[in-house]
């Protein structure tokens, strides 16, 4: 199964360029000043159990800045006579630790393979960080991330020794620079756009997969394995967020993580799960009938839904705002609800967001942005205002319809009991057409009829 899935997936793009991470950082760089040093950390490893470790993945900002993807690194940005110097501390070459742990890269490999000027053991970070502070007047670094570096910095900022005293030097002030990359994050480069496009062909197919090998009698997790095997199978990193597979009343828990149920005929299953590619994440939602067809009323809801799905991606166009999908599937799902019986108000009236019934029914956003982190950085309301979409902005389109008949907050109506439907895909913003990159996973209701407990 898996061969023929494959087949259907795009080639691998080739990887981010190190002239692209030089531009980038040069973007970063063109709104600092002599004597600012940026300190990009690495997250930590965490421990599973004992000294089992987690798959190690490091910080979103390190992975945009340089690429590097080990462990126990620091980037760090300064100005010299030569102008800004990227300067990378990396796990050093160490026969024993790779014998054990695998092949590292170390201070040599990551001068010739990495975007960097300058690069050095990790052991000498501490030594040669407080010589790049002592020289610094303004450090940008993200606390709260490595705690060694957090008091580095933090001894530095409260030195009071005599080279302060003399010459004025060391750094007086601190400044987290997220904000600044999130800025420069949220527009995606071409090249960006084709690793976030290999992960949503392989996040696609891994769905039809799925949906393939859908029967009565499956159990959630089998149906999460075929997914996150193919995610394996086609060179991706594996799942983006965890996988939520989640059958009949399942379905209406939005973050339902126990996949452990059996899938009976009759009932709708909402799998929600995406692979990661070179740290770029894809995010897909489709919800199918176990036995390949949906009753009438699971019709009912899919179609509105899909109505809503479509007429929000229309909306991600440039100069619109980022909520005008969201506020559009809002409009289209209300009006829906009111022609099927559901809601006995006025489309204002539900559309309230205290009062109105839709909430009941539909209580998250319509999408979020989409990059290095599934939840992608970028703030939406930049001085207070919602912001305008750009091209090369990326962000997922996702309404859906819970009616979880368990819920003592609602009457549920009973012709769509424990029925739960999302549908989601990822949307690049461009000057024509919204691209969906996710447009290789079916959603209309004659292709998923098409598709489901059928062989490849
Ligand atoms: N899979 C997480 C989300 O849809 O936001
Ligand atoms: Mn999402
Ligand atoms: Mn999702």
């Amino acid at each position: 199964m898996y061969d023929a899935a494959l087949k259907l997936v795009g080639s691998q793009p080739e990887p981010i360029s190190v002239e692209e991470y030089a531009r980038r950082v040069n973007r970063l760089t063109a709104q600092l000043r002599p004597g600012d040093l940026l300190v990009i950390p690495s997250s930590p490893s965490a421990v599973h159990s004992n000294d089992v470790h987690y798959p190690y993945r490091t910080q979103s900002d390190m992975l945009y800045l340089v690429g590097w993807d080990e462990p126990e690194a620091v980037l760090t940005v300064h100005h010299s006579d030569d102008g800004w110097i990227r300067t990378l501390f990396v796990q050093p070459k160490d026969t024993l630790k790779e014998i054990w742990e695998g092949r590292r890269p170390g201070v040599e490999g990551a001068l010739k393979g990495w975007s960097v000027d300058a690069a050095h053991s990790c052991d000498d970070m501490e030594e040669k960080m407080n010589e790049l502070l002592s020289s610094s007047k303004r450090v940008l670094m993200r606390t709260g991330i490595r705690s060694d570096l957090d008091s580095l910095v933090m001894q530095s900022l409260e030195r009071r020794d005599r080279a302060r005293q003399h010459f004025g030097t060391g750094p007086t002030s601190m400044e987290d620079p997220s904000a600044r990359i999130a800025e420069l994050r949220l527009r995606k480069s071409p090249a960006e756009i084709e690793q976030m496009r290999f992960a949503s062909d392989v996040s696609s197919i891994a769905h039809v997969a799925a949906m393939r090998n859908t029967k009565p009698g499956r159990m959630e997790y089998q149906l999460q394995a075929t997914i996150e095997g193919f995610f394996a199978y086609a060179g991706t990193s594996g799942w983006a967020y965890p996988s939520i597979v989640g059958c009949g009343d399942n379905a209406t828990v939005l973050h339902y993580h126990q996949n452990n149920d059996v899938c009976e005929d009759g009932e709708v299953i909402l799998i929600d799960a995406g692979a990661e590619y070179r740290g770029y994440a894809a995010d897909i939602t489709r919800s199918w009938p176990i036995n390949g067809r949906f009753s009438e009323a699971q019709k009912e809801i899919y179609q509105l839904v899909l109505d809503a799905q479509l007429a929000a991606i229309d909306k991600c166009r440039p100069g619109l705002p980022y909520n005008a999908p969201h506020d559009e599937a809002r409009r289209v799902l209300a009006e829906g609800l009111i022609d099927l019986g559901v809601i006995e108000q006025t489309l204002d009236e539900a559309l309230d967001l205290e009062t109105g019934d839709l909430r009941k029914w539909y209580m998250h956003n319509t999408g979020h942005w989409i990059g290095l982190d599934v939840h992608d950085v970028g703030t939406y309301k930049p001085n207070g205002e919602p912001r305008l979409l750009e091209e090369g902005m990326v962000l997922t389109v996702e309404p859906g319809l819970y009616f979880g008949a368990w819920r003592p907050d609602v009457d549920c109506p009973e012709r769509y009991a424990n029925l739960g439907i999302r549908i989601e895909d990822d949307v690049l913003v461009t000057a024509n057409n919204p691209d969906v990159l996710t447009a290789a996973c079916p959603k209309t209701v004659e292709e998923i009829e098409n598709i489901t407990g059928k062989p490849f």
